[in-house]
């Protein structure tokens, strides 16, 4: 079988920050900055990206160049090509265990969409301006007990996705990315723009323009180191999820992108781009809810719950909640799809059928899970793992785990083992300095194992 390939950088570029740009950044990221102090959130965030994801980044994207195999076999390729012993240990943590967080991972977030699509089709029909304040909670609630509207719009999206998916890695992947990214950002800016200029918005960037050094440790009782830690984790948490890093979609499409074009500017764009969406979000959601006089910490309803009582306040109110849930929908469509291609590529080298049959099975195998995870989330299946029903656990799971295990290893395995072919298969693409090599090697080495392991090892005790 020919093996796909992305046609340009820019192709490959625009369907990784397409993977990146999603709920994450939209939904997550800013009430993530609420509940952690504003700035002092955003500072360590950055700071992370710059010493761990950036070349955890770096490195699986050219596990798959360099391989040019799916996410499980390409340690074997990389490994059998260096004598490696122990090959298949590298393949089940960085590839196995990539496989079972992308499931999870499409299993509930096709319940978010779910939401996403609800309020979208409200917005479209203006129920959503009519909803009284104190109804929108209880809206809220009564679409997450609801099996049935859960189900139907989380299924519409994953018909979307495996269409999108049949059309390949160009027709379907590349195209979709490219059409979509440049009209998500002019939306971003947009709602950016009217969002800052909100009567009581300067409230809302005050907070964001001032660091709150509580958070980053500083008590008036003296320092308290735990409280670091609290930031730090949920910021790590959050840069693995919105970058996509760690489900091995960046390694298989890394395996698509062509061994001649520059891969650091790629991951430079991928970055900016990603962190200019969180951003944009942050600055249209926080300074609208600072004005409309709501809480700025109230967690995952923010989006759902606060928003469209900021809308319905809003003159043009119609409008502007149209665009923000266009918004949602296109930045969640551009993410599932990366986490289908992850999973059909594999299905495609592992049974040697062709696309279309392989789809055929993810979607199936997604559809089972969804399933679940709705009628566990919904109430109307009582399943129940250490106390948590599905989606949570879930989250939980991919969100503290399975990205963490697999970028832990795919650090000691291009840190200790894999350094000489990573390094010559960037250098042929771009210059590498003896300057970037050391960074590359200190932060794969010591830095962004001992920031995963403290991950890991706050998780488990
Ligand atoms: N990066 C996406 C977001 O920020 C989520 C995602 C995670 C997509 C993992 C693919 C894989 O919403």
């Amino acid at each position: 079988m020919k093996k796909e390939s992305f046609t340009s950088k820019w192709g490959f570029i625009l369907a990784a920050a397409g993977s990146a740009i999603g709920l994450g950044n939209i939904w997550r990221f800013p009430y993530l900055c609420g509940q952690y102090g504003g700035l002092s959130f955003i500072l360590v965030y950055l700071l992370i990206l710059l010493f761990i994801c950036n070349p955890l980044m770096v490195a699986e994207i050219s596990i798959g160049r360099t391989a040019k195999s799916n996410c499980v076999d390409a340690y074997k390729v990389i490994g059998e090509n260096l004598g490696l012993k122990y090959s298949k240990i590298w393949s089940f943590f960085g590839g196995w265990f990539a496989v079972i967080g992308t499931l999870m991972c499409l299993s509930f977030y096709f319940l978010v969409a779910s939401w996403v699509l609800y309020y979208f089709l409200e917005s479209i029909s203006g129920d959503l301006m009519l909803i009284k304040q104190e109804n929108l909670y209880a809206e809220f609630d009564t679409l997450t007990k609801s099996f049935s509207t859960q189900f139907s719009n989380g299924l519409i999206f994953l018909l979307i996705t495996s269409i999108i998916i049949i059309g390949g890695v160009r027709k379907g992947v590349e195209k979709t990315s490219v059409c979509l990214m440049p009209l998500l950002f002019c939306i971003f800016i947009i709602l950016g723009m009217r969002s800052a200029t909100l009567e009581g918005a300067e409230k809302g960037l005050e907070f964001l323009y001032t660091i709150d050094y509580k958070y980053l440790g500083f008590t008036d009782e003296g320092y308290d180191i735990t409280l670091l830690f609290d930031t730090f984790t949920a910021a790590l948490g959050q840069a693995f999820i919105s970058l996509s890093l760690g489900f091995g979609i960046l390694l298989v499409y890394g395996s698509y992108f062509s061994a001649k074009d520059n891969l650091f500017q790629a991951v430079r764009h991928i970055e900016f781009f990603d962190t200019c969406a969180a951003l944009l979000s942050v600055f249209i959601i926080i300074p609208a809810i600072f004005s409309a006089g709501l809480p700025v910490s109230s967690g995952p309803g923010l989006t759902f719950i606060s928003l469209p009582l900021v809308f319905q306040n809003l003159s043009g109110g119609y409008i502007w909640a149209l665009a923000f849930y266009l918004l949602l929908m296109l930045a969640t469509v551009t993410s599932t799809i990366s986490l289908f291609e992850m999973m059909v590529n594999l299905v495609m080298a592992k049974t040697k059928k062709g696309r279309f049959a392989s789809v055929l099975m993810v979607t199936l195998l997604v559809l089972c899970g969804f399933t679940l995870v709705t009628a566990s989330f919904s109430g109307v299946l009582n399943i129940k793992i250490f106390g948590r029903d599905l989606f949570s656990l879930f989250d939980w799971l991919v969100s503290t785990y399975t990205a963490t295990i697999v970028s832990l290893t795919m650090a000691l395995f291009v840190g200790y083992k894999a350094m000489k072919p990573i390094i010559h298969n960037i250098r042929r693409s771009a210059k590498v300095s003896d300057a970037f090599t050391r960074y590359f090697l200190i932060t794969l080495r010591y830095v962004a194992p001992v920031g995963l392991g403290l991950l890991l090892l706050m998780a488990v005790i």
